[in-house]
């Protein structure tokens, strides 16, 4: 069985809180070494310990993925100190309003997709060359809300559709190369992201009511499924979209 990392040096952006600290912790656990990378270095110094207590090295490289010498930069100084780079990913991301397409301000559109998908534009520019010359992979973490018609949320649903089509173009450029590139797609998890999902008991009990396993994810349930991808345990697995989400996509 091929489910561990040890050994591979792995970059993920969005480590300082939620999802990202979960697979930073996870793939420490699974042998890798990681770079971690978000705009506040001093959460992203905590987890940096929490993946040294796990005896594997961690590196703080702070940045804004909209950035994108500044997140070059990151690639660089990743590479530099840890030798090498076998898996990125790209799980800074997020929505900060709900509101109808109709009278929404472009601004909150155009910065949605910013965070979300030219994010991972820059990170893929600059990490391919490196991933190319170890045979690596790269994940995207995308969502539901990409899967199908996202009301109220239509600039979040559009950018997440976009990593999901953005992953199978590149995993369709990169496989002869020996990269693979692969989605995660979260249901509702319990993150800071969806902490006013939980505000009103009615907002909350609606919103698991459409979830078949009845409760939300945790960022446990998302980082053990990004060990998977990483692993050689998906060697023969690129330009694919993995759900993760009590059912929900299932649903009629
Ligand atoms: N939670 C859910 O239910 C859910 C469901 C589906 C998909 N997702 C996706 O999963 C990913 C992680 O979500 P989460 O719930 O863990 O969110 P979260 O708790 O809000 O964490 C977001 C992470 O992204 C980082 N980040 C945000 N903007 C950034 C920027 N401009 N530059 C660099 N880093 C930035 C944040 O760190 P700093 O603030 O320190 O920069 C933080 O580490 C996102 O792509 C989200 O869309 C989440």
């Amino acid at each position: 069985m091929s489910f561990r990392l040890d050994d591979k040096v792995a970059l993920v952006t969005g480590a300082s809180r939620g999802i990202g600290r979960a697979i930073a912790l996870a793939y420490a656990d699974a042998g890798a070494d990681v770079a971690l990378l978000a705009r506040d270095a001093e959460l992203l110094e905590q987890v940096a310990v929490e993946v040294r207590d796990r005896g594997r090295r961690a590196l703080v490289v702070a940045a804004d993925v909209l950035d994108a010498a500044a997140v070059a930069a990151a690639v660089a100084t990743s590479v530099d100190e840890l030798g090498h780079l076998d898996v990125v990913v790209n799980n800074a991301g997020g929505n900060s309003f709900s509101t109808p397409l109709q009278t929404m301000r472009f601004a909150g559109w155009a910065k949605t997709q910013a965070l979300n998908v030219d994010s991972v534009v820059h990170v893929c520019q600059s990490a391919i060359p490196h991933l190319t010359a170890s045979g690596g992979s790269i994940i995207n973490v995308a969502s539901v809300a990409g899967l199908r018609g996202a009301p109220l949320m239509s600039h979040y649903g559009a950018a997440k559709a976009a990593v999901l089509s953005l992953t199978q173009s590149l995993a369709l450029e990169l496989a002869y190369q020996g990269v693979r590139v692969n989605a995660l797609v979260p249901g509702w998890i319990e993150t800071d992201l969806t902490d006013f999902l939980r505000s009103t008991d009615e907002i909350e009990k609606g919103l698991l009511s459409r979830v078949p396993m009845g409760r939300w994810g945790t960022a446990q349930e998302i980082a053990e499924p990004a060990v998977f991808l990483a692993s050689d345990a998906a060697r023969f697995m690129t330009g694919q979209a993995l759900v993760v989400d009590g059912g929900l996509s299932a649903m009629p």
